[in-house]
C-alpha cells in the first residue's frame, strides 16, 4: 500500500519520478504527490486523486528544473484523501515519503506538539517528519537511528533533509524498499516496475539499514553509519512484463498470460510423466514426517489455498487448515513440530501473512512460501520458497498469481504424494502427462472470451449475484464471487451449492442471477440439484460445465461448455471464465478495472 519512489542524477528527475509513480499507482491512488531539490529548495507538489492529476497540474506549470526528487502514491489509511494529507510531508529541513502505518503516532504526536510542533494534517507521517526535524541536527544518519528507535509499526521512507542538497535517504522496516543502481544516477523504490526502464540492477533494503543516494555514489550503511557490503540483484523480466502490450486492461493482458506463466512455473519442475525439483531445507526424510500442514495467505492467494487443501488431502492423505493470515496469527494456532506452515503470496509483502510466517519462525515450525516476488519480505523470510515465476502482475484484481500459485500447489501435491506412496506409479504418470498439457487447455478456455462477454453483458445490470459449486467447485465459486465484488462492486456471495438451503436460499427471486460451477463427476447429481431448486424459485442461472451428462436444456439458458478432462485438475482452467465474466461485467459497468476503488495491491497494513 502506498508507492514510493527516489530519483537522483544528471536528468531532470520529474519524468522519472512520474513514471516510477504510474507503475506503482498499483500500491495505491488516492492521491500522488512529489517532493524535489529547485534552486537549493525543497519544493513540493502533491494533489488528491489518481497520478494523472498530478502530472495535469505539473504539466500546466512552468517547467520544473530538477535532479533529485523524491515521489509517491497513496493508499490512504490515517486521514482521509486530500490534497492536505496526500504525501510528501514536511516539517522545517525534513521532508518525506512513507508507505505503512505507525501505530504509536498519537502519542508521538503529543509529545512533539508540547515541543512546538505544529500539524496541519491527520496523517501518521507528518509525525514521522516532526519527529526526523526534531531529532535532526546536522547528521542524517543519527537522526534516523533514533527516529526508528521511537516508531512502531510498519515503514518505508524516502527522505529529504532541505540542508543537504541532491541527496534521497531510504530506510524501511516491514515495508518494501528497493535501490537501483544506475549510471550517475540512482533510484529508491517500493518495487521493481518503478526502476526496470531505468537499471536492471537493484538492491534490496533490510531493516536496520539506510540507503544514501547521489548521483555519483549509493551508500547502504547501519545506523552507526558503517557501510555495509550489500549484494546488487538484477532483474530478470523485461518492461514489457510490466506494460499493457496493446491490451485496454492489465488485467486482461495478465488473465491472456496464463498459459505462458503455467508453462514457465512447470519448467523445470515437471517432467514428461514424473514431478522433479527440490525443496531448499526440506529433504523427502523431512517430508515424511510432516503430520499436519497449514496454508495460511489472505483473499486470492487463500482460495487457492483452498485447492490445495482439497488436493492435498484427497492424493497426499495428510490434514490440511486454510487460514485467513489475519487470524493465524491471533489465535495462538497450535503448532506442533511435525507441521508445515506454507504461506501463499504473489506480493511476498502482506503484512498479515508475513507476520503469521514470523509466527511459525518463531514457534519452530518449518515455513515454505509459494511466493511471486523474487526476493521480497515472505520469500527471503521463510525457510524455504518456491517461486510462482507469473512476472510482475500489476492488476490490482489477482489472475496470473492464481493460476501459478495452484499449479505450484498441484507439484507440491505429486511431490509429496510420490514421497507418501499415495499415489501409484501409472496414476502419477497420466496426471504429470495431463498438466504437461494445462497450458493448451487454458489457451482453449480463453478462446471462449467472446462468448462470455456477452454473457456478461446480459448480466452486467444485477445489484446482487450468487456464485455455487461443490468440492473444488466450491472453491473457485469463492474466487469468483471475490473477482465480481472487488471489480464492479456488484454484492456477491458464494456458497457449497448444498449449503444454500440452510438459509440463503431465501435471498432467491425472480431473476436472481446465480454463477453455478459444475465440473466434478463425482458430485455433478447433487449439484444438479441444487441448481434446479434455485430455477425453481426463479434465478437465472449461468452454468459454467464441462460434461453433458444429466444436463438437460432447462439448465442451459446461459451456459459455458469447458473442455472435459481429470475432475482434479480443472481449476487450472475453470477459473478462466470466472475471471473473464468478472472482467468483462466491469468494463460494461464502466469500472475502474485495474484500479477498483478503495484497494490496493500490496497490503503491507493490517
Ligand atoms: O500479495 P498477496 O498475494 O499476499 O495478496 C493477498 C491479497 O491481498 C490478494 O490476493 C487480493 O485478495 C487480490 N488482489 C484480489 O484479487
Amino acid at each position: 500500500m502506498c508507492g514510493i519512489v527516489g530519483y537522483v542524477g544528471k536528468k531532470n528527475c520529474v519524468n522519472y519520478v512520474l513514471d516510477g509513480l504510474k507503475h506503482l499507482e498499483y500500491r495505491g491512488y488516492d492521491s500522488a504527490g512529489i517532493a524535489l531539490f529547485e534552486n537549493d529548495e525543497v519544493k513540493i507538489i502533491k494533489k488528491c486523486g489518481k497520478l494523472d492529476e498530478l502530472i495535469k497540474y505539473i504539466n500546466s506549470t512552468k517547467k520544473i528544473e530538477s535532479n533529485c526528487a523524491i515521489g509517491h502514491t497513496r493508499w490512504a489509511t490515517h486521514g482521509k484523501p486530500s490534497d492536505l494529507n496526500s504525501h510528501p510531508h514536511r516539517q522545517n529541513k525534513v521532508t518525506v515519503v512513507h508507505n505503512g502505518i505507525i501505530e504509536n503516532y498519537e502519542e508521538l504526536k503529543e509529545i512533539l506538539k508540547e515541543k512546538g510542533y505544529c500539524f496541519k494534517t491527520q496523517t501518521d507521517t507528518e509525525v514521522v517528519a516532526a519527529l526526523l526535524d526534531y531529532y535532526y541536527e546536522g547528521d542524517p544518519i543519527k537522526a534516523i537511528e533514533k527516529l526508528t528507535e521511537k516508531l512502531d509499526g510498519s515503514y518505508s521512507l524516502g527522505i529529504l533533509f532541505s540542508d543537504i542538497k541532491d541527496t534521497v535517504y531510504g530506510t524501511r522496516k516491514n515495508s518494501p524498499l528497493i535501490v537501483g543502481v544506475g549510471e550517475n544516477e540512482n533510484f529508491l523504490a517500493s518495487d521493481i516496475p518503478a526502476i526496470i526502464k531505468n537499471t536492471k540492477k537493484y538492491i534490496v533494503l533490510e531493516k536496520g539499514e539506510i540507503a544514501i543516494l547521489k548521483k555519483d555514489s549509493l551508500k547502504i550503511v547501519d545506523f552507526s553509519g558503517k557501510e555495509k557490503e550489500k549484494k546488487i540483484l538484477t532483474i530478470d523480466w523485461d518492461i514489457e512484463a510490466a506494460e499493457k502490450n496493446g491490451f485496454p486492461h492489465f488485467m486482461l493482458k495478465e488473465i491472456f498470460e496464463q498459459p505462458q506463466v503455467i508453462k514457465k512455473c512447470f519448467r523445470t519442475r515437471l517432467l514428461e510423466d514424473d514431478v522433479d525439483f527440490e525443496i531448499k531445507n526440506l529433504p523427502d526424510e523431512k517430508i515424511k514426517q510432516i503430520k499436519k500442514i497449514h496454508i495460511v495467505a489472505c483473499g486470492t492467494a487463500m482460495h487457492a489455498g483452498l485447492v490445495g487443501k482439497n488436493i492435498l488431502e484427497k492424493l497426499v492423505r495428510i490434514p490440511v487448515e486454510v487460514e485467513v493470515a489475519s487470524e493465524f496469527r491471533y489465535k495462538n494456532p497450535i503448532l506442533n513440530k511435525d507441521d508445515l506452515v506454507i504461506l501463499i503470496s504473489q506480493s511476498g509483502e502482506t503484512a498479515d501473512t508475513l507476520a503469521a510466517l514470523r509466527l511459525a519462525k518463531e514457534r519452530n515450525v518449518f515455513t515454505l512460501a509459494i511466493v511471486n516476488v523474487v526476493s521480497s519480505s515472505i520469500a527471503r523470510e521463510s525457510d524455504s520458497v518456491l517461486y510462482t515465476w507469473a512476472g510482475p502482475e500489476i492488476s490490482v484484481a489477482s489472475t496470473k498469481a492464481y493460476s501459478v500459485q495452484l499449479a505450484c500447489l498441484y507439484l507440491l501435491t505429486l511431490k509429496f504424494a510420490k514421497i507418501f506412496k499415495t499415489i501409484e506409479k501409472e496414476k502419477l504418470k497420466e496426471y504429470c502427462k495431463f498438466l504437461n498439457k494445462i497450458p493448451d487447455v487454458v489457451n482453449d478456455v480463453l478462446k471462449l472470451n467472446d462468448k462470455i462477454k456477452e454473457l456478461a453483458k446480459i448480466f452486467y445490470n444485477n445489484k446482487n449475484m450468487f456464485y455455487i459449486g461443490r468440492g473444488l467447485d466450491q472453491c473457485l465459486a469463492l474466487e469468483g464471487s471475490l473477482k465480481l465484488k472487488e471489480l464492479s462492486y456488484i454484492h456477491s456471495e458464494a456458497y457449497a451449492a448444498g449449503e444454500l438451503k440452510h438459509g440463503p436460499i431465501s435471498l432467491i427471486e425472480e431473476k436472481t442471477p446465480v454463477v453455478a460451477i459444475l465440473t466434478q463427476t463425482n458430485l455433478s447429481l447433487k449439484t444438479i440439484s441444487n441448481i434446479k431448486e434455485v430455477i425453481a424459485r426463479g434465478a437465472d442461472v449461468l452454468l459454467i460445465y464441462n460434461d453433458e451428462k444429466n444436463i438437460d436444456s432447462s439448465l442451459l439458458e446461459y451456459s459455458i461448455k469447458l473442455p472435459k478432462t481429470i475432475d482434479l485438475f480443472s481449476p487450472l482452467y475453470s477459473i478462466i471464465p470466472l475471471q473473464l465474466f468478472a472482467y468483462h461485467i466491469a468494463v460494461f459497468k464502466k469500472c475502474d478495472v485495474d484500479k477498483p476503488r478503495n484497494l490496493a495491491k500490496s497490503v503491507t497494513v493490517e
